[in-house]
């Protein structure tokens, strides 16, 4: 069934309703298309009324309808939730959060990962669970917990203090290595005993909040440990799945950019990538596209699902708009461009009470199929099951990475100094957005990543240095390929602890420039920044960082227009084989330029290796191309808010509509439309 069709579903909860009433879901389910059904979620405390007595029946009835209705059914193992008697009976499951206060009942995902009780007893119920539903008819994919870290990204109790006490044995042997590591000379930290450690948090080392920390190299383990503990957690229950089903693919729903929990730490562990996407806002396309291309990057370039998105509205938000017509399918399909191979829907019918109960659904509580919002999921519907297997397993033919690093981010946004206005992601996604509009296909691939296929490479705020990732940025210019880094890059080492060298520390000698002082100054506040290449120029309004620039080798390619430091480099290029030679180019962004300005520098980089897209110049017309055997799938989605013509790139069939395209017709977009054009491999008019 995976290899058939996109997977069209969602969380499904029929525990929540009597029988009669999943009669209609089905019915209207055939109506929408929908072939998949996500069941199982939060029912810990129905499968498991006490500690000694697990009870399956309503599952078993849940599961047997879903295989009456030849429905795939993703299986969730209940354990994002605890149940009550749980918590009662073993107070310690329950989270203590960053105040350091112990939680009693209550809320989901807020479990004590360290803690032994919940270990034993999710994996005993994940282990129940598969040994009686392995092989059930349609099963297409395990999916263990719910959004890992959803509540407050961890737990700061004395359990967890003793498993960060081992976490850190295991990570440095000795107690001087981790003296030397957290730089522990520093206001008196010198450990003598392991006992002495605990969690950073606001008992101990942070004031203000999580992002205030007296001592990062304590708060940035702390953080990898606990992304490794709730690890430990999923890895505890899919070893028990694998005792009794050796092929069904597992996962877990991530949450894209989240902060708390590396995932690239986690990748491996999973089958698959499968993510939750709820933008912040209307207009995010270019943050979603990001975030695909994040997860898309977990798995070296697999395919991977959208695990839940909302057909119409969230909860959660103070203010919760509906998606406008065309939305869902626009960002639905957006998100197959960028590598989905399922969408699903969180959720199939709108729950009657709790927290959740407005939050948008297939169905809403008068059960209708006349809505809007009903008849657009199932021409959605009809649409994927329309396109069967063409693009499954196709991947993103991409000749740019941008580099995420987690350790970056957490590193950048808990360091004092500088400026608390810069964000990472703001920053990378203002790379991204670049690269995005002007057509780029791009690879989000962490710093381990091998880095040869690429012709580009970009490094926006790589704060942490690791490993030989330098040696492998300074491989791509060898070869003649592009390479760009941002204001505080290259700052730091592993242990986050300052390089004893000017930054951009071990990247200097590829960049060819040196960084005197960094200034910073409050949101808009700006300072113009001439950007000029031969005969062009234009002025960037840079704000928030201004790193003052002294080239060692590289050529000024932006100079600042205001303070004391007017006159001097803002951003360089280097030529690190000479500037004859034929080696490649080093960009070095000093500050934070304004969103004209950092496409004025990535238009550039792109450029050399003719990767400029053909919509670039067409605003919120977005190009993401997937190919497979040879054929090309390109989707051309348009964000903008009125209507865009543009020229065809390529001839082909648009398989939504069965047009035929030529190269260079005008296509006509109206806001929302949907192109996907099966490019004609011998570029002949179609
Ligand atoms: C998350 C959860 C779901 C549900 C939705 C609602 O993604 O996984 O259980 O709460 O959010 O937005
Ligand atoms: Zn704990």
């Amino acid at each position: 069934m995976t290899d058939s069709k996109i997977l069209y579903g969602g969380d499904y909860n029929p525990e929540q309703w009597p029988r009669h009433v999943w009669e209609d879901d089905y019915a209207a389910f055939d109506k929408a298309s929908i072939d998949t059904v996500t069941l199982n979620v939060f029912s810990w405390a129905t499968l498991q009324p006490d500690e000694d007595t697990y009870d399956f029946a309503r599952l078993d009835e849940i599961v047997a309808r879903a295989v009456e209705g030849g429905r795939g059914i993703v299986l969730a193992t209940s354990t994002g939730a605890l149940p009550p008697w749980l918590a009662h009976r073993h107070p310690e499951v329950e989270r203590t959060d960053f105040q350091g206060r112990r939680h009693v009942y209550g809320q989901r995902h807020n479990a004590c990962p360290s803690s032994p009780v919940y270990r034993q007893l999710s994996a005993e119920l994940a282990g129940r669970i598969a040994e009686r539903y392995a092989g059930t008819p349609g099963l297409v994919a395990w999916h263990v917990g719910n959004e890992y870290g959803g509540f407050d990204g961890g737990c700061w109790c004395d359990l967890c203090a003793a498993s960060f006490r081992d976490w850190l044995r295991a990570r440095y042997g000795t107690l001087e290595r981790l003296n030397e590591a957290w730089n522990a000379t520093f206001w008196s930290h010198t450990f003598s005993d392991w006992a002495q450690i605990v969690p950073p948090n606001m008992l101990s080392e942070h004031w203000r909040g999580p992002d205030h920390t007296a001592f990062q190299g304590i708060t940035l383990d702390y953080r990898r440990f606990m992304s490794d503990a709730m690890l430990a957690n999923y890895r505890d229950e899919k070893a028990r799945i694998r005792e009794h089903d050796a092929t069904t693919p597992v996962t877990t729903n991530f949450m894209g950019m989240f902060r708390p929990i590396d995932y690239h730490r986690w990748a491996a562990d999973l089958d698959f990538a499968s993510w939750d996407n709820y933008p912040p806002g209307p207009r995010e396309h270019a943050r979603m596209a990001l975030a695909h291309d994040v997860m898309r990057g977990l798995k070296d370039g697999a395919p991977f699902w959208v695990m839940e998105q909302t057909p119409t509205i969230t909860a959660s938000r103070d203010v919760n708009p509906v998606k406008r017509p065309g939305v869902l399918r626009l960002w639905s399909w957006q998100a197959v461009a960028h590598g989905a191979d399922a969408v699903l829907y969180f959720q199939m019918r709108q729950s009657k009470g709790a927290s959740e109960k407005y939050h948008g659904a297939v169905l809403d509580h008068a059960g209708r199929t006349d809505t809007r919002a009903f008849r657009e999921v199932a021409a959605l519907g009809a649409e994927l099951a329309g396109l069967g297997d063409a693009v499954i397993g196709a991947r993103t033919p991409a000749r740019v990475a941008l580099l995420f690093d987690w350790d970056s981010w957490w590193a950048a946004e808990m360091t004092d100094g500088f400026n608390r206005h810069a964000k990472y992601v703001d920053t990378v996604l203002a790379y991204y957005r670049a690269l995005w509009q002007a057509g780029a296909q791009v690879d989000v691939v962490p710093t381990t990543a091998d880095l040869t296929p690429y012709d580009v490479v970009l490094a926006p705020m790589l704060h942490v240095l690791k490993g030989d990732v330098a040696d492998r940025l300074a491989a791509v210019t060898e070869r003649g390929g592009s390479v760009l880094a941002s204001f505080w890059s290259g700052r730091a080492d592993e242990d986050v602890n300052a390089f004893l060298m000017d930054a951009p520390g071990p990247l200097g000698p590829l960049f060819g420039v040196r960084v005197e002082e960094t200034d910073s100054a409050e949101p808009g506040v700006t300072n113009p920044v001439t950007l000029a290449d031969g005969a062009e120029a234009v002025v960037s309004a840079a704000q928030l960082v201004f790193e003052v620039l002294v080239p060692e080798g590289a050529e000024v390619v932006g100079t600042y227009g205001a303070e004391f430091y007017a006159g001097t480099p803002a951003v360089t290029r280097h030529r690190p084989g000479g500037p004859d030679g034929d080696g490649g180019e080093a960009w070095y962004v000093g500050t934070g330029l304004d969103d004209a300005g950092v496409a004025w520098v990535v238009r550039r980089v792109l450029g050399r290796h003719g990767l400029v897209g053909p919509y670039a110049d067409a605003p919120d017309v977005e190009l993401a191309v997937r190919s497979k055997d040879g054929v090309r799938f390109a989707f051309v989605l348009s964000h903008a808010t009125g209507p865009v013509e543009v020229a065809a790139h390529a001839s082909g069939v648009d398989l939504l509509t069965g047009r035929a395209v030529r190269q260079g017709e005008t296509l006509r977009l109206e806001p929302t439309d949907v192109v996907l054009l099966r490019e004609d491999p011998t570029g002949a008019p179609a």
